[in-house]
Formats: structure tokens, sequence, C-alpha cells
């Protein structure tokens, strides 16, 4: 082919190219202006700057260029894809805005829906008397003692003057593991321990722990309960001491204007012995259905320390003597938080226990 005439093929193939580059512009550009969606827009993307689409062809058919043709129809090429390219970005951004939009506003949130509280336990109602009990005498000066559930013979009975055969064993029958071992059924017997341990030396002790007795569970008993045991220990230590530390008790567990009263009664290890009654916190004294009647509630069982017991526990009774009590921890608890049945106590019935929630501020 003469040179002239190849020439005016080139400028012809440019010159074609160029329009079709154009037309290929103006509707890449009418199609992003159309598409309604991301997914349209999509698919003009990959119809138009995909490596199948027209503008690759384009490039492609470059190849049939002048040298000198070449490159400007590449920077042309270039502009056409970079400017599209840059529409279709602009046009992305917009749909995708609004497609957030309308996903905002077709989900909206109710903010006013209350959220999903995590529950929280909280202490025991037994927990709770008994911590009340402990801190209050540990406020006094009192250490608190433990002993073993699994008991001896001996420390749950004979060292608390209840020999072999004593008739007082028939109201705390338990749950015996061998002739001399059992379920203790009182706390009483870390008395007997704690003396037996402090060998001479004075004692304030608080007991709080789990009791088992062969009863048939029903409204007011149960095979299992708690006890606190009270013990003070010293020389001259006497009845009025009793009674002041039992008032004090009264009132902190009752209210400020509870009354105490001491009947006498009888317990193989202390002597005296006594019973002490609250004045109704309902009522005041008047008589009503907690009080049934009376104007007095039992609270718990107490005495000074039998002679005998301090010298099973090598105590000199001439020297020293000595105070004890025990609590019903259930008892209490049931006339504090207006408890029927003990059995809520052990079944763990959420719908109980929530009721004994405390917000601490
Ligand atoms: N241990 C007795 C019981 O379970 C309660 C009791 C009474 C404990 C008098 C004492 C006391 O310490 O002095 O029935």
């Amino acid at each position: 082919m003469p040179f002239e005439q190849a020439g005016i093929y080139m400028i012809k193939e440019v010159f074609y190219m160029e329009e079709q580059l154009k037309q290929l512009e103006q509707e890449a550009l009418a199609k992003i202006e159309a598409a309604a969606n991301l997914k349209e827009l999509n698919d003009v993307r990959v119809a138009y700057l995909g490596k199948k689409g027209p503008i690759t062809d384009l490039l492609k058919g470059m190849g049939k260029l002048s040298a000198e043709e070449r490159p400007k129809m590449g920077a042309l090429v270039n502009t056409v894809r970079e400017n599209v390219t840059a529409v279709l970005e602009t046009k992305a951004t917009v749909l995708e805005e609004a497609a957030i939009a309308e996903k905002l506003a077709s989900e909206s949130i109710d903010v006013t829906l209350p959220g999903r509280a995590i529950k929280v336990g909280n202490r025991h109602p037994l927990t709770r008397v008994i911590e009340e009990i402990e801190d209050l005498f540990v406020g006094m000066g009192y250490e608190i003692a433990e002993g073993p559930e699994v008991e001896k013979d001996y420390y749950n009975f004979e060292a608390l003057n209840l020999p072999k055969g004593h008739p007082a064993r028939d109201m705390q029958d338990s749950f015996y593991i061998s002739e001399e071992i059992l379920l203790r059924t009182h706390t009483s017997p870390v008395q007997a321990r704690t003396m037996e341990a402090k060998k001479g030396e004075s004692i304030r002790i608080i007991c709080p722990g789990k009791v088992f007795r062969r009863d048939n569970d029903d409204a007011t008993h149960s095979h299992q309960f708690m006890q606190i045991e009270g013990l003070v220990i010293g020389e001259n230590i006497r009845m009025s001491d009793l009674k002041g530390t039992l008032d004090t008790l009264a009132k902190k567990m009752f209210g400020a204007d509870r009354e105490i009263r001491l009947r006498p009664s009888f317990f193989p290890f202390t002597e005296p012995s006594v019973e002490m009654d609250i004045s109704c916190f309902k009522c005041g004294g008047a008589g009503c259905n907690v009080c049934k009647g009376t104007g007095w509630i039992e609270i718990l069982g107490a005495g000074m320390v039998h002679p005998n017991v301090l010298e099973m526990a090598g105590y000199d009774p001439k020297k020293v003597s000595g105070f004890a009590f025990g609590i019903g921890a259930e008892r209490i608890a049931m006339l504090k938080y207006g408890v029927d049945d003990i059995r809520h106590f052990y079944t763990s019935d959420t719908r109980f226990l929530s009721q004994f929630e405390r917000t601490e501020a």
C-alpha cells in the first residue's frame, strides 16, 4: 500500500474510533443516570467498563493504529474511562445513601421498648438473717465459730449433760451414721468443742450452722434447718448479762421499741433455763394473728451454762460462769418477713427469693 493511502486509512480509522468512543460515553452516562438502584448501576459498570465491554474492545483494536496515533487514542480512551468511572462512583454514593435512608425508614427501632434486664442474684433470706445477727455480735466483740455437721454423740448430747438414755434426747431424734456418730441436732455441740479448745480461757462466740432432726416436713418443720448458737464464758457472767444481750438482739432484729420477756424453761445444758418472748411487732402487744392473741412471740431458748457442762469441758464452775442461747434462723426469718411456710426457704423458687431483693445505693 502506498504511504499516502495508508495514512488516509489510518485517519479514517482514528476518526471512526473517536466517534464510537463518544457514542459509548453518551450511552454509558445515560444508563448511569437511569440506574434506579445499585444492582442496575453495577450492570452498567460491567457492561461498559468490564473486560468484555466495548471500551476494552476498542483498546484491543488500537493495534491497527500507527505508533503516532496510538498514544493519543490511548489517552482518549483513558479519559472516557475515567469520566465514566467518576460519574458511576458519584451515582453509587447517591444510591448507597438512598438505600441506607430507605432501610432506616423501613426498619425504624422502637427506642421505647424496655431492654432485656440481666438477672442478678441476691442473698437468701436465711443468709441475711444470719449475717445481721453475726454483724450485731461481732460488733459486741464475739468471734464466729464453726463445728462439724456430722457430729459425735458425745458433743451433740453427752458433753451437754444429756447422757445416753436421757429422756430429753427423745425431743431431738437424729439421723445416725453409727451408734456414736450422727448429724448434729443443734448447734450447741459447738459450745462443748469451743470450751475444750479454749482450755479455760474466756469465750464469746456466735455459731451459725445447719442442723438436722428426724422430723416430718410440714409448714413449720423441716428435717434440716439452721440455728445460731451463742456462748459467753468468763468470770462473773450473770443472768443480767444474758438478759441485756437478748434485749439488744430483739431490738436489732425486730425494732427498737420491742420488749422482751423471759419465761422459765428446761434445757439439760443450762440452769436456770429460759425461753425468750418479744412483744409482738405487729400489734405492739394488744393481740393479733401473728402473736395468736397473746401479745408475745416466742423467739429462742437460753440459760446459764450448767455446771456439769463447764466441768466436762475443763472449766471450774466455782471460778467461771456463762450464758448460752440458741436461735432458729428460719423462725426469725419467717416472723421478720411474714413467711408462712418453712419449705419456701429450700425450694429455690425465684418468685419467692426475688422478694428479698435489695437495691444497694
Ligand atoms: N439447742 C437447743 C435446741 O436446739 C436450743 C438452745 C436452748 C440452745 C438453750 C442454747 C440454750 O444454747 O442455752 O433446742
